[in-house]
Protein backbone atom coordinates (compact mmCIF):
# COMPACT_ATOMS: atom_id res chain seq x y z
CA UNK A 1 0.00 0.00 0.00
CA UNK A 2 1.39 3.97 -1.12
CA UNK A 3 0.99 6.19 1.25
CA UNK A 4 -0.38 9.33 -0.26
CA UNK A 5 2.04 12.44 -0.26
CA UNK A 6 2.29 14.80 2.97
CA UNK A 7 2.87 18.24 2.57
CA UNK A 8 4.97 18.20 6.22
CA UNK A 9 5.82 14.93 6.91
CA UNK A 10 7.50 14.06 3.99
CA UNK A 11 9.45 17.31 4.67
CA UNK A 12 10.57 16.31 7.87
CA UNK A 13 10.31 12.35 8.28
CA UNK A 14 12.31 12.26 11.56
CA UNK A 15 9.75 14.21 13.40
CA UNK A 16 7.55 10.64 12.72
CA UNK A 17 3.83 9.54 11.98
CA UNK A 18 3.09 6.82 14.94
CA UNK A 19 0.82 7.79 17.44
CA UNK A 20 1.99 9.75 20.63
CA UNK A 21 1.47 7.79 24.65
CA UNK A 22 -0.63 9.35 26.20
CA UNK A 23 2.02 9.02 29.43
CA UNK A 24 3.82 11.97 28.33
CA UNK A 25 0.89 14.02 29.32
CA UNK A 26 -0.20 12.24 32.50
CA UNK A 27 2.99 10.84 34.23
CA UNK A 28 4.46 12.38 37.47
CA UNK A 29 7.36 10.40 36.41
CA UNK A 30 7.84 11.72 32.89
CA UNK A 31 6.62 15.35 34.67
CA UNK A 32 9.94 15.25 36.59
CA UNK A 33 12.42 14.38 33.91
CA UNK A 34 10.76 17.60 32.04
CA UNK A 35 11.90 19.53 34.88
CA UNK A 36 15.34 18.65 35.42
CA UNK A 37 15.95 18.11 31.44
CA UNK A 38 14.17 20.66 29.66
CA UNK A 39 13.38 23.72 32.71
CA UNK A 40 17.05 23.49 34.63
CA UNK A 41 18.68 23.23 30.99
CA UNK A 42 17.22 25.72 28.61
CA UNK A 43 16.70 29.20 27.98
CA UNK A 44 13.63 30.49 29.36
CA UNK A 45 12.11 33.57 28.12
CA UNK A 46 10.97 35.64 31.45
CA UNK A 47 9.61 38.80 30.12
CA UNK A 48 10.30 41.96 28.28
CA UNK A 49 12.66 44.41 28.77
CA UNK A 50 9.51 47.00 28.32
CA UNK A 51 8.39 45.67 31.92
CA UNK A 52 11.49 47.11 33.16
CA UNK A 53 12.71 49.61 30.83
CA UNK A 54 14.44 52.63 32.88
CA UNK A 55 17.47 51.66 35.03
CA UNK A 56 16.41 50.54 38.55
CA UNK A 57 13.42 49.26 37.39
CA UNK A 58 12.55 45.80 38.20
CA UNK A 59 10.09 42.78 38.00
CA UNK A 60 9.64 39.50 39.88
CA UNK A 61 9.04 35.94 37.82
CA UNK A 62 8.16 33.05 39.02
CA UNK A 63 9.08 29.64 37.92
CA UNK A 64 7.09 27.23 39.89
CA UNK A 65 8.36 23.95 37.86
CA UNK A 66 11.58 24.72 39.65
CA UNK A 67 10.41 26.67 42.86
CA UNK A 68 12.10 29.65 41.74
CA UNK A 69 11.11 33.06 42.07
CA UNK A 70 13.33 35.15 40.48
CA UNK A 71 14.23 39.42 40.39
CA UNK A 72 15.00 40.65 37.05
CA UNK A 73 16.20 44.18 37.24
CA UNK A 74 17.59 46.77 35.15
CA UNK A 75 21.00 47.84 36.98
CA UNK A 76 21.92 51.27 36.98
CA UNK A 77 24.55 50.09 34.83
CA UNK A 78 22.01 49.49 31.63
CA UNK A 79 22.62 45.71 32.15
CA UNK A 80 19.21 43.24 32.83
CA UNK A 81 20.41 41.05 35.46
CA UNK A 82 18.32 38.14 37.39
CA UNK A 83 18.73 36.57 40.56
CA UNK A 84 17.03 34.29 43.11
CA UNK A 85 14.06 36.98 44.92
CA UNK A 86 15.56 36.02 47.94
CA UNK A 87 17.50 37.58 51.18
CA UNK A 88 20.86 36.27 51.99
CA UNK A 89 20.14 36.27 55.62
CA UNK A 90 17.15 34.63 56.44
CA UNK A 91 15.50 33.89 52.71
CA UNK A 92 13.18 36.69 52.55
CA UNK A 93 12.33 38.15 48.97
CA UNK A 94 14.01 41.35 48.74
CA UNK A 95 11.23 42.73 46.31
CA UNK A 96 7.71 41.86 47.90
CA UNK A 97 5.93 43.72 44.87
CA UNK A 98 5.48 41.98 41.26
CA UNK A 99 7.37 45.29 40.06
CA UNK A 100 9.00 48.17 40.77
CA UNK A 101 11.35 50.60 40.47
CA UNK A 102 13.79 52.03 43.10
CA UNK A 103 16.92 54.46 43.43
CA UNK A 104 19.32 51.65 43.02
CA UNK A 105 19.18 49.86 45.79
CA UNK A 106 16.52 47.15 47.04
CA UNK A 107 15.99 46.63 50.91
CA UNK A 108 14.77 43.58 52.71
CA UNK A 109 11.96 44.31 54.54
CA UNK A 110 12.52 41.89 57.18
CA UNK A 111 15.63 43.20 58.90
CA UNK A 112 16.48 45.56 56.48
CA UNK A 113 19.79 44.10 54.91
CA UNK A 114 20.37 46.31 51.21
CA UNK A 115 21.39 44.93 47.70
CA UNK A 116 22.47 47.07 44.82
CA UNK A 117 21.19 46.31 41.50
CA UNK A 118 24.02 44.50 40.60
CA UNK A 119 23.00 42.27 43.71
CA UNK A 120 25.93 42.92 46.25
CA UNK A 121 25.23 43.34 49.47
CA UNK A 122 25.91 46.78 50.23
CA UNK A 123 24.76 47.09 53.97
CA UNK A 124 23.90 44.77 56.48
CA UNK A 125 21.92 46.36 59.91
CA UNK A 126 23.25 45.59 63.07
CA UNK A 127 26.86 44.50 61.23
CA UNK A 128 28.18 44.21 64.56
CA UNK A 129 26.03 41.47 65.38
CA UNK A 130 27.02 39.34 62.64
CA UNK A 131 30.93 39.01 63.21
CA UNK A 132 31.09 35.98 60.88
CA UNK A 133 28.86 37.75 57.42
CA UNK A 134 31.38 38.70 55.03
CA UNK A 135 29.18 41.13 52.37
CA UNK A 136 31.39 40.24 49.71
CA UNK A 137 30.01 36.59 49.99
CA UNK A 138 26.77 36.98 50.79
CA UNK A 139 25.40 38.97 47.46
CA UNK A 140 21.85 37.71 45.76
CA UNK A 141 22.48 34.54 43.96
CA UNK A 142 22.18 35.36 40.78
CA UNK A 143 20.92 33.47 37.29
CA UNK A 144 22.33 33.68 33.92
CA UNK A 145 20.76 36.15 32.02
CA UNK A 146 20.54 37.21 28.86
CA UNK A 147 18.80 39.71 26.25
CA UNK A 148 17.65 38.95 22.31
CA UNK A 149 15.86 41.57 20.90
CA UNK A 150 13.67 42.69 23.22
CA UNK A 151 13.08 38.97 25.25
CA UNK A 152 14.85 38.61 28.79
CA UNK A 153 15.93 35.18 28.84
CA UNK A 154 17.54 32.97 32.28
CA UNK A 155 19.19 29.28 32.11
CA UNK A 156 18.60 28.01 35.33
CA UNK A 157 21.68 25.65 35.18
CA UNK A 158 25.10 25.93 37.01
CA UNK A 159 26.22 26.30 33.78
CA UNK A 160 24.58 26.78 30.70
CA UNK A 161 25.61 24.04 27.81
CA UNK A 162 25.37 27.08 25.12
CA UNK A 163 24.50 30.70 25.02
CA UNK A 164 21.41 32.21 24.56
CA UNK A 165 22.68 33.21 21.26
CA UNK A 166 23.76 29.55 19.99
CA UNK A 167 20.26 28.72 21.50
CA UNK A 168 18.71 30.82 19.38
CA UNK A 169 20.75 30.41 16.21
CA UNK A 170 18.28 29.02 14.58
CA UNK A 171 15.58 31.15 14.38
CA UNK A 172 17.40 34.19 15.73
CA UNK A 173 18.09 36.22 12.12
CA UNK A 174 14.89 35.84 10.67
CA UNK A 175 12.80 37.45 13.56
CA UNK A 176 15.14 39.61 14.27
CA UNK A 177 13.70 40.97 10.84
CA UNK A 178 10.82 42.59 12.08
CA UNK A 179 11.00 45.62 13.78
CA UNK A 180 10.45 45.40 17.24
CA UNK A 181 10.93 49.19 18.35
CA UNK A 182 7.78 51.55 18.63
CA UNK A 183 5.64 48.71 21.26
CA UNK A 184 4.13 49.74 24.13
CA UNK A 185 2.81 46.66 26.38
CA UNK A 186 -0.74 46.71 25.82
CA UNK A 187 -2.49 44.53 28.04
CA UNK A 188 -1.95 41.00 29.24
CA UNK A 189 -3.62 37.93 30.54
CA UNK A 190 -2.47 35.10 32.98
CA UNK A 191 -4.73 32.01 33.21
CA UNK A 192 -3.98 29.27 35.91
CA UNK A 193 -5.39 26.19 33.73
CA UNK A 194 -5.58 22.24 35.18
CA UNK A 195 -3.64 20.85 31.78
CA UNK A 196 -0.58 19.80 31.45
CA UNK A 197 1.82 22.49 29.58
CA UNK A 198 2.31 19.91 26.56
CA UNK A 199 -1.70 19.63 25.95
CA UNK A 200 -1.75 23.94 26.52
CA UNK A 201 0.61 24.75 23.80
CA UNK A 202 -0.40 22.06 21.02
CA UNK A 203 -3.44 24.41 20.92
CA UNK A 204 -1.59 26.97 19.83
CA UNK A 205 0.88 25.07 17.79
CA UNK A 206 -1.25 24.19 15.17
CA UNK A 207 -4.53 26.66 13.23
CA UNK A 208 -6.54 23.07 11.93
CA UNK A 209 -8.90 23.68 14.79
CA UNK A 210 -9.88 26.96 13.95
CA UNK A 211 -12.86 26.22 11.56
CA UNK A 212 -14.74 23.84 14.20
CA UNK A 213 -13.40 24.95 17.59
CA UNK A 214 -12.59 28.82 16.75
CA UNK A 215 -16.03 28.64 14.38
CA UNK A 216 -17.28 31.87 15.58
CA UNK A 217 -14.56 33.61 16.53
CA UNK A 218 -11.74 33.10 14.70
CA UNK A 219 -12.69 31.13 11.51
CA UNK A 220 -13.86 33.70 9.19
CA UNK A 221 -10.73 35.66 9.43
CA UNK A 222 -8.81 32.72 7.96
CA UNK A 223 -8.82 30.78 3.89
CA UNK A 224 -9.94 27.70 4.26
CA UNK A 225 -9.85 24.69 1.85
CA UNK A 226 -13.17 23.33 1.82
CA UNK A 227 -14.02 23.14 5.62
CA UNK A 228 -10.20 22.52 6.39
CA UNK A 229 -7.29 24.87 7.52
CA UNK A 230 -4.69 24.54 5.62
CA UNK A 231 -1.34 26.36 6.68
CA UNK A 232 0.55 29.24 4.69
CA UNK A 233 3.89 27.25 5.96
CA UNK A 234 4.98 25.31 8.69
CA UNK A 235 8.79 24.98 9.21
CA UNK A 236 11.12 23.13 11.84
CA UNK A 237 14.12 25.11 12.18
CA UNK A 238 16.02 23.09 15.62
CA UNK A 239 13.39 22.02 18.70
CA UNK A 240 11.64 25.77 17.14
CA UNK A 241 9.48 26.25 14.78
CA UNK A 242 7.10 28.92 12.76
CA UNK A 243 3.33 28.60 11.44
CA UNK A 244 1.91 30.88 9.16
CA UNK A 245 -1.92 31.47 8.90
CA UNK A 246 -3.42 31.81 5.34
CA UNK A 247 -4.75 35.27 4.69
CA UNK A 248 -8.72 34.85 3.61
CA UNK A 249 -8.95 35.57 -0.57
CA UNK A 250 -11.73 37.75 0.82
CA UNK A 251 -12.17 39.50 4.73
CA UNK A 252 -15.61 40.77 5.85
CA UNK A 253 -15.12 41.96 9.66
CA UNK A 254 -18.20 42.35 11.93
CA UNK A 255 -19.29 45.67 11.68
CA UNK A 256 -17.79 46.63 15.47
CA UNK A 257 -14.33 45.31 14.23
CA UNK A 258 -14.80 47.10 11.24
CA UNK A 259 -15.73 50.73 13.13
CA UNK A 260 -12.43 49.56 15.86
CA UNK A 261 -9.96 49.29 12.64
CA UNK A 262 -10.71 52.37 11.26
CA UNK A 263 -9.57 54.15 14.84
CA UNK A 264 -6.27 51.77 15.29
CA UNK A 265 -4.26 48.53 15.24
CA UNK A 266 -6.38 45.69 15.90
CA UNK A 267 -7.80 42.94 14.89
CA UNK A 268 -9.02 43.88 11.28
CA UNK A 269 -5.27 44.12 10.71
CA UNK A 270 -4.14 41.40 13.04
CA UNK A 271 -6.25 38.38 11.30
CA UNK A 272 -8.03 39.55 8.24
CA UNK A 273 -4.92 41.47 5.89
CA UNK A 274 -3.23 40.48 3.53
CA UNK A 275 0.65 41.13 4.06
CA UNK A 276 3.09 42.14 1.41
CA UNK A 277 6.54 41.81 1.93
CA UNK A 278 8.84 44.17 0.96
CA UNK A 279 12.42 44.58 0.83
CA UNK A 280 14.52 43.76 3.38
CA UNK A 281 12.49 43.21 6.42
CA UNK A 282 10.28 40.68 8.13
CA UNK A 283 9.04 38.15 5.54
CA UNK A 284 5.36 36.99 6.26
CA UNK A 285 4.38 33.49 5.54
CA UNK A 286 0.77 33.90 5.87
CA UNK A 287 -1.54 37.35 7.52
CA UNK A 288 0.32 36.32 10.65
CA UNK A 289 3.54 33.93 12.17
CA UNK A 290 3.27 32.40 15.03
CA UNK A 291 7.04 31.30 16.15
CA UNK A 292 7.55 28.74 18.89
CA UNK A 293 10.59 28.83 21.03
CA UNK A 294 11.40 25.94 23.07
CA UNK A 295 10.46 24.83 25.22
CA UNK A 296 7.32 27.24 25.91
CA UNK A 297 7.54 30.63 24.75
CA UNK A 298 5.64 32.23 21.71
CA UNK A 299 6.12 35.06 19.41
CA UNK A 300 3.51 36.18 17.27
CA UNK A 301 4.02 38.40 14.79
CA UNK A 302 1.44 40.41 12.97
CA UNK A 303 0.73 43.77 10.83
CA UNK A 304 1.46 46.64 13.41
CA UNK A 305 1.82 44.79 16.63
CA UNK A 306 3.17 41.04 18.31
CA UNK A 307 2.14 39.34 21.21
CA UNK A 308 3.69 36.36 23.37
CA UNK A 309 2.60 33.45 25.12
CA UNK A 310 5.05 32.10 27.90
CA UNK A 311 3.39 28.57 28.81
CA UNK A 312 4.69 27.40 32.25
CA UNK A 313 4.25 24.08 33.77
CA UNK A 314 3.48 23.91 37.71
CA UNK A 315 2.56 19.93 38.02
CA UNK A 316 1.89 17.43 35.10
CA UNK A 317 -1.49 18.61 35.40
CA UNK A 318 -1.27 22.28 36.03
CA UNK A 319 0.01 25.31 33.99
CA UNK A 320 0.05 28.92 33.63
CA UNK A 321 -0.37 30.85 30.81
CA UNK A 322 0.81 34.24 30.44
CA UNK A 323 -0.53 36.30 27.23
CA UNK A 324 0.91 39.69 26.18
CA UNK A 325 0.25 42.07 23.61
CA UNK A 326 2.78 44.70 22.69
CA UNK A 327 0.75 48.10 20.09
CA UNK A 328 1.66 51.15 19.06
CA UNK A 329 1.24 53.46 21.97
CA UNK A 330 -2.10 54.86 22.51
CA UNK A 331 -2.83 58.77 22.03
CA UNK A 332 -6.68 59.61 21.64
CA UNK A 333 -10.04 57.64 22.81
CA UNK A 334 -10.30 56.16 19.13
CA UNK A 335 -7.59 54.11 19.65
CA UNK A 336 -8.05 52.98 23.06
CA UNK A 337 -11.22 51.96 21.40
CA UNK A 338 -9.55 49.89 18.67
CA UNK A 339 -6.79 48.14 21.27
CA UNK A 340 -9.78 47.54 23.53
CA UNK A 341 -11.88 45.72 20.68
CA UNK A 342 -8.95 44.09 19.75
CA UNK A 343 -7.89 42.52 23.41
CA UNK A 344 -11.28 41.67 23.55
CA UNK A 345 -11.21 39.28 20.49
CA UNK A 346 -8.12 37.73 21.44
CA UNK A 347 -9.61 36.87 24.92
CA UNK A 348 -12.93 35.02 23.54
CA UNK A 349 -11.14 31.95 21.20
CA UNK A 350 -8.49 32.14 24.65
CA UNK A 351 -11.26 30.96 26.56
CA UNK A 352 -12.79 28.70 23.56
CA UNK A 353 -8.97 26.90 23.86
CA UNK A 354 -8.65 26.74 27.96
CA UNK A 355 -12.35 25.19 28.14
CA UNK A 356 -11.50 22.32 25.94
CA UNK A 357 -7.63 21.91 27.26
CA UNK A 358 -9.05 21.20 30.77
CA UNK A 359 -11.50 18.90 29.33
CA UNK A 360 -8.69 17.40 27.42
CA UNK A 361 -6.64 16.61 30.09
CA UNK A 362 -9.33 14.95 32.47
CA UNK A 363 -9.76 12.73 29.70
CA UNK A 364 -6.22 12.20 29.60
CA UNK A 365 -5.98 11.04 32.87
CA UNK A 366 -8.93 8.48 32.63
CA UNK A 367 -6.75 5.93 31.11
CA UNK A 368 -9.09 5.28 28.61
CA UNK A 369 -6.91 5.88 25.54
CA UNK A 370 -2.97 5.15 25.45
CA UNK A 371 -2.23 7.16 22.67
CA UNK A 372 -3.56 10.15 20.55
CA UNK A 373 -2.75 10.88 16.72
CA UNK A 374 -1.20 14.06 14.90
CA UNK A 375 -1.80 15.02 11.49
CA UNK A 376 0.27 16.42 8.75
CA UNK A 377 -1.02 20.07 9.57
CA UNK A 378 -0.45 19.23 13.19
CA UNK A 379 3.56 18.80 12.93
CA UNK A 380 4.61 21.76 15.19
CA UNK A 381 2.78 19.41 17.75
CA UNK A 382 3.97 16.96 17.19
CA UNK A 383 7.85 18.33 17.10
CA UNK A 384 7.23 19.98 20.79
CA UNK A 385 6.49 16.45 22.08
CA UNK A 386 9.65 15.28 20.05
CA UNK A 387 11.97 17.78 21.26
CA UNK A 388 11.30 17.01 24.96
CA UNK A 389 11.70 13.93 24.60
CA UNK A 390 14.86 14.49 23.10
CA UNK A 391 15.87 16.23 26.12
CA UNK A 392 14.21 13.63 28.33
CA UNK A 393 16.01 10.77 27.06
CA UNK A 394 19.48 13.21 26.90
CA UNK A 395 19.63 13.52 23.31
CA UNK A 396 18.71 17.51 23.13
S1 LIG B 1 15.65 38.12 55.81
FE1 LIG B 1 16.35 39.87 54.78
S2 LIG B 1 17.24 41.12 56.29
FE2 LIG B 1 16.52 39.38 57.36
FE1 LIG C 1 -7.40 27.82 19.58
Amino acid sequence: MTTPPCRFMDQYPEEGRDPVDVGRYTSNEYFDKERESVFRRKWLNVGNILEAPKPGDYFVADIEILNASLLIIHGKDGVYRAFHNMCSHRGAPVAWEKKGSCKGYLACRFHGWVYDTTGKLVQISDAANFPNVNAEENGLTAVHCDVWENFIFVNMASEPEETLAQFLAPVSDEISRFDFSGFTPAFSYRIEENVNWKTLQEAQLEGWHLPFLHEKTLARAVKLEGNQYRHAGIELHGLHGVLGSPPPDSFVPPPVAELASRFGTGTVQAFGAKLENKGEGYRFRGSFDFWHIFPNFFVGLLNGLYFTFNIWPVAADRSVWEIKGYYPPVNNAGELFALEYSKVGLRDPMMEDCYTHELISANLKSGAKKHIHFQDEEILARHLGNGVDLCVRGLA
